[in-house]
């Protein structure tokens, strides 16, 4: 699968999913605009030619600048694939406002405003994917904020495929645990942390946890042309998890 000359905003892509995938989409010809806050893993991925826009995402322009990026360096927008995502994790009486609101702002408004900024940049064919979370379907202790948050993206995804089709083709990829830096935070809200991911593991069909390639392989599949029909969709990507 070649992405040649399609340039693809990704965002998050300064860690686990985001990362891999910006990195699998470049080495497949794609010119990646990459988003994220930190710099110095901004450098490494501007170091291997993928253009890196740093910004905060909760905040519009940051997504603004991304579009802008894209449109003067390559003068075309061909997909997005929107990575970024926080856990803001608490028991609800006890989550401050302030991370009720960050995570809502990351994990759902910051999705609106990049669509929002690029959609009408997008070209004819154009594609997105989200990554939401099995969390939409699946409650884990004391993640109110990020269940709430992922849990509304599947109506939005449902939403812009009707509304932009067959312009444009939407779909959420919907990970269990994958083995990521968020997914090391997450065992914090679990009363044992220390052995969670090992008993998740054990736990699972497939007997381990997630990569960010095996997202990433979903991914890249919904990019392509052979995923020309589909539209609108949740695709779990979960090692079995949901059927345990
Ligand atoms: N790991 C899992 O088990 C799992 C399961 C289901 C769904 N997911 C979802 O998968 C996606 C990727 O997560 P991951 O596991 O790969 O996490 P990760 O390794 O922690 O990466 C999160 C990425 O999001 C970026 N980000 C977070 N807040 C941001 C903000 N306000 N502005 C700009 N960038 C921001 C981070 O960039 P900076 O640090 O540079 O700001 C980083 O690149 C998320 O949407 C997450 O909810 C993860």
């Amino acid at each position: 699968m070649s992405f040649k000359e399609k340039t693809v905003i990704v965002t998050g892509a300064t860690s686990g999913m985001g990362k891999d995938i910006a990195q699998a989409l470049h080495e497949k010809g794609a010119q990646v605009v990459a988003g994220g806050r930190d710099q110095i893993r901004g450098a490494e991925l501007q170091n291997q030619g993928i253009v890196f826009v740093p910004g905060d995402i909760k905040i519009p322009q940051a997504n603004q600048a991304l579009v802008e990026k894209a449109m003067t360096t390559y003068g075309r927008l061909d997909a997005l694939v929107i990575a970024a995502g926080q856990l803001g994790i608490g028991r609800l009486h006890e989550l401050s406002l302030e991370d009720w609101e960050d995570t809502l702002a990351t994990n759902l408004s910051a999705v609106f405003y990049l669509l929002k900024y690029a959609i009408p940049h997008l070209k004819e064919g154009g594609q997105v994917v989200i990554i939401g979370s099995v969390a939409a379907l699946h409650a884990f202790p004391d993640h109110p904020a990020y269940t709430a948050s992922k849990a509304a993206l599947p109506g939005l995804v449902k939403q812009i495929a009707l509304d932009y089709g067959p312009a444009i083709r939407i779909n959420l990829v919907s990970p269990a645990q994958v083995l990521t830096p968020l997914l090391q935070d997450s065992v914090k809200a679990f009363e044992n942390p220390e052995t969670i991911l090992e008993e998740t593991a054990a736990s699972l069909p497939m007997k381990r946890l997630g990569l960010p390639r095996d997202i990433t392989n979903m991914v890249l599949y919904l990019l392509g042309e052979e995923a020309s029909w589909i539209t609108g969709s949740n695709f779990v990507v979960d090692g079995g998890f949901l059927s345990t």
